[in-house]
């Protein structure tokens, strides 16, 4: 029989564990380094238009399908329309073989830099350190030379504790997760930014890096046609963020959203979620931006030469800016990596959560065996990525899989509720619950959010087929990005094919007038 479905505890236990996922690693130093590479202050203005026509209008999209549907996106997608259920499936297999795998890795090295912040293990060559000492980076992504100890142990560690978060149901595991860490990282965040601010050339990094705008590097209606590609890619790349920090098109707001109960303001929520998550990168970026400016300032260099993109700005640039401070330099080093660990795992729950989810609204298994077998086949499948090559690895694959997996999964879920079941349904529905939606969000969902989307998928694609990705070999841009993807096809294919025995794909609705499916 099926069982009962388990509902937040309150719509602040949802907020927090919405705004959980959306911030992440993500959030700190991959909008940073981002802001900077793309014209600083100018970069928030792609941002904020992606924010606005496909982040705000995908995620309304994304609460209201799982409020109506109550399901997972597997469940809600077959309800719709059962041929649909293979991209109900894509979204979360993504989540949690395409992100997860390596985004606990991540997370992984975060755990290391925290201990390491006690010894400044780093020395006065942090880049050499990074690399060499911990790392120990292989010469190429073909070269996998063996597992680091160290960050397979860390790995292991973060797989242990998603577990045991996500192991008790949604009510006892995320929410009281979700209630303990984020006011726990709003805190700590606001530490860090404010101490950041006293620092000597901080405030300097911050005016003349962060909010200062270099227009003409998102100017796509430039004269010389290489100003055209390099602002294009500027917009393609703050769109990927958008998809990125709020967790759409993985399934992720869905399955969370089909835990609220049947009174809810999903459009309210919907907001704050996007606010809070933009707002927090935003005020992060001033730690980031800051923390750069004390480091050239410290060192008598320029700001460019004083920051690094990648991986490289949190796991280099920090723990330099950490061993010049005048003071407390281990206790600033380790609130700054207890942030990202925390990030990381308020987000990493719910990539799990996604797919476990979606296996038990399917199959009926019982959610304390799947969460178990899944975090059993993730340290496994993690060990790629903590081998000597894991940052070539990750690169490629988190390029392929934002670039391409999830802006499909945002795309097609438009496309669906655009032009199949008719977004002015679901619109009546999320407005019926409390705040009214415009029926502008019609026009997006219909026409201009997936014409976006689409472009977008042309010019990064446009962009590979040009030049390999980070000029790595083209087998390997194949076997780690191309296949990668595919491997995720598969995946969802395979569960798209096993019948259904659990929930009832034809559903009653409960509290709509209308019956989306057809
Ligand atoms: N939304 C999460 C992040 O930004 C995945 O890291």
């Amino acid at each position: 029989m099926q069982k009962a479905r388990s509902l937040w505890q309150s719509n602040l236990g949802f907020l927090l564990a919405a705004i959980g996922s959306a911030i992440g690693l993500g959030n700190i130093w991959r909008f940073s380094y981002m802001a900077h590479e793309y014209g600083g202050g100018a970069f928030l203005v792609p941002y904020l238009v992606a924010l606005a026509v496909a982040g705000i209008p995908i995620i309304l999209l994304e609460y209201g399908i799982g409020h109506r549907e109550k399901g997972a996106s597997p469940l809600a997608f077959a309800r719709l329309h059962p041929r649909f259920e293979l991209l109900g499936w894509w979204m979360p297999v993504v989540a949690m073989f395409g992100i997860m795998l390596y985004y606990s890795v991540v997370i992984g090295w975060c755990v290391n830099y925290f201990f390491h912040s006690f010894t400044l293990a780093w020395g006065s060559d942090p880049q050499n350190f990074f690399f060499s000492d911990f790392l120990q980076i292989s010469s190429s992504p073909a070269e996998l030379g063996g597992f680091r100890q160290p960050i397979l142990l860390a790995t292991v560690l973060v797989w242990a504790s998603c577990w045991f978060i996500c192991y008790r149901d949604i009510r006892h595991g995320i929410e009281v997760a979700a209630k303990v860490f984020m006011p726990l990282l709003l805190l700590l965040t606001a530490i860090i930014v404010f101490w950041t601010l006293q620092l000597e050339g901080a405030w300097v990094g911050i005016r003349d890096h962060y909010l200062t705008a270099d227009w003409d590097k998102i100017n796509f209606l430039a004269a010389d046609p290489e100003a055209r590609t390099a602002a294009a890619r500027v917009w393609t790349a703050a769109f990927g963020q958008i998809f990125f920090t709020l967790s759409l098109g993985f399934g992720i707001m869905i399955t969370y959203a089909s835990y609220l109960p049947t009174k809810t303001n999903l459009a309210r929520n919907a907001l704050i979620t996007t606010g809070v998550n933009c707002g927090y990168s935003i005020f992060a970026g001033l730690a980031v931006f800051g923390i750069v400016g004390f480091t050239a300032a410290s060192q008598g260099v320029a700001f460019d030469e004083a920051i690094m993109g990648g991986p490289q700005l949190a796991f280099v640039v920090y723990p330099q800016a950490i061993s010049l401070l005048p003071d407390f330099n281990s206790l600033f080093g380790a609130l700054f990596f207890l942030v990202l660990i925390i990030a990381g795992l308020t987000s990493g729950v719910s990539l799990i959560e996604a797919f476990s989810c979606a296996l038990t609204d399917k199959f009926n298994w019982r959610r304390k065996k799947v969460v178990t077998v899944l975090c059993l086949l993730g340290v496994m499948g993690s060990l790629i990525f903590t081998s000597r090559a894991g940052l070539y690895l990750l690169d490629i694959t988190d390029h392929f899989i934002t670039n391409y997996g999830l802006v499909l999964g945002g795309l097609l879920q438009c496309l669906i509720i655009g032009w199949y079941v008719g977004p002015e349904k679901l619109r009546r529905h999320i407005s019926k619950l409390g705040s009214s939606v415009p029926k502008v969000w019609n026009f997006f969902i219909r026409y201009l959010t997936p014409l976006i989307l689409l472009i977008l998928l042309l010019v990064a694609a446009r962009g590979d087929l040009a030049a390999n990705y980070g000029e790595y070999g083209t087998s390997h841009l194949l076997i780690y990005g191309v296949g990668w993807l595919l491997f995720c096809l598969m995946i969802a294919l395979f569960f798209t094919l096993r019948p259904w025995l659990a929930a009832r794909i034809k559903h009653k609705h409960r509290y709509g007038d209308e019956d989306l499916l057809v």
